[in-house]
């Protein structure tokens, strides 16, 4: 088989076989073939797609082109999730004890922040002493012994993504549906869970900018994990204005601890998406019978003490101290409202870029992240305003810092003079009917 034939049938519209595509990335991984050759397959690819049966094995290929997780030796079900990412959203870390307190095993492993988006590991590791890199022994071990675990992904795991990633990224080549999900799917396939949840986001501080592109993507993955005999069911949640109150490595970590604690009291939008969730990777277990038994058994974690009793665990077993105060920031600035009236919106990713420039986020991928920095918001969508009234408050190592970033959070929120209804986060959920 040769490189140059398949980029040929790919250039005209042809199929590949399982047997090429295994080819393509076995031997690219390998190193055997060239990334000239390898742009040029990939943009062929942007311009002809791939068929389904294409996609299915492009990503078969890729979670197989390095090591994969056995979680077969856990009991029950094994759930894992994934979102697609957005801005202020840390649903993984409340979802993930609260599925483990209740017997359901869940070795996540995540990823970190870039641009206006965050990142799990990134919010981790504002907690003192957490450690995220762990081993695939390490990984199994302590699923074993409490459950679940929160932890980057190991470098031997999916090579071939990590490469075709890199050079998709220099090649205007990202933009692929088929690509994308192939990307996303083989690192869950390798992973090893027989369940998964997917959060697809769509909106202006989201990947997939509309709902179609988003439905696109969560259908493509819903039938390539079931393709390779996983449960997948997948959310489609919008990410038009941040999600919850805090935007921020350890605000954030400390807006779930309080989520845990008291969900009456935390922000209507982040608990109804984490309940959700919850619930749909209960019934994706097989631990409950319906969603409105799974929303009642998130509930019922949440109430007793156990999600929080897990997440304690959860740092504990990671070397973290659950009880140490988090990085708190030096410079606090409040912004405040110029006149009087409901806010309709607040710009996602606006949010996310400030976010960074106070040094929560990274520009690029060796930039050093500031665990304290952020934003809290005092109001949300739908909240009424008067003129003077505090809408954030801006963390940061410096107050010139804050005072660069002012402009851009107070131009985020959108005002007008009759409110707009409270939307949910919630749009639909795909995949609970197979
Ligand atoms: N996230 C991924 O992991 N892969 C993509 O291709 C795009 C987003």
């Amino acid at each position: 088989m040769r490189i140059l034939d398949l980029i040929a049938k790919k250039r005209d519209g042809g199929e590949h076989t399982d047997e090429e595509l295994r080819f393509l990335v076995e031997d690219y991984t390998r190193g055997d073939i060239p990334d000239y050759q390898m742009s040029a397959w990939l943009m062929a690819v942007v311009w002809r797609g791939l068929t389904g049966s294409e996609t299915f094995a492009l990503t078969g290929a890729m979670a197989g082109s390095g090591d994969t997780l056995d979680l077969s030796s856990l009991p029950g079900t094994p759930v894992d999730k994934h979102s697609t990412g957005g801005v202020g959203d840390k649903t993984t870390l409340a979802v993930v004890p609260i599925l483990a307190s209740a017997g359901v095993p869940v070795a996540k492993m995540s990823g970190r922040g870039l641009g206006h988006t965050g990142g799990t590991l990134d919010k981790l590791e504002s907690v003192p002493g957490v450690r995220v890199n762990l081993t695939g022994a390490e990984v199994l071990a302590q699923v074993h012994q409490i459950g679940a675990c929160l932890c980057a992904q190991t470098t031997r795991l999916v090579p071939a993504d990590r490469k075709l990633y890199a050079l998709r990224d220099a090649t205007a080549t990202v933009e692929s549906l088929p690509l994308i999900a192939a990307s996303i799917m083989s690192k869950k396939l390798a992973c090893g869970a027989p369940a998964i949840v997917l959060d697809v986001k769509f909106g202006g501080g989201a990947f997939m900018k509309t709902v179609e592109d988003a439905r696109a993507l969560a259908d493509l993955m819903t039938r390539i994990g079931r393709a390779h005999g996983r449960r997948v069911a997948a959310v489609l949640s919008a990410m038009d204005a941040p999600l919850g109150r805090a935007v921020g490595n350890a605000l954030e970590v400390q807006e779930v601890i309080g989520l845990l604690q008291d969900p009456a009291e935390a922000d209507g939008r982040l608990s109804a998406l984490v309940r959700h969730l919850s619930a749909v990777a209960f019934l994706l277990s097989g631990r409950v019978g319906t969603l409105e038994e799974g929303a009642a058994l998130a509930d019922a974690q949440v109430a007793s003490g156990a999600a929080t009793q897990k997440w304690r665990e959860i740092v504990e077993a990671q070397g973290g101290q659950p009880d140490r105060t988090l990085p708190t920031a030096p410079a606090q600035v409040s912004v405040s409202a110029a006149a009087d009236g409901y806010i309709t919106g607040i710009d996602a990713e606006a949010i996310g870029l400030a976010a960074m420039r106070l040094g929560a986020g990274r520009a690029t991928q060796e930039d050093k992240i500031d665990p304290a920095a952020g934003i809290i918001f005092h109001k949300s969508v739908g909240d009424a305003v008067g003129v003077g009234e505090t809408l954030a408050t801006l963390y940061a190592d410096t107050e010139s810092r804050t005072r660069a970033v002012t402009q851009a959070v107070v131009a985020a929120f959108q005002f007008a003079a009759q409110p707009s209804p409270r939307q949910s986060p919630i749009y639909d959920t795909l995949g609970l009917d197979s």
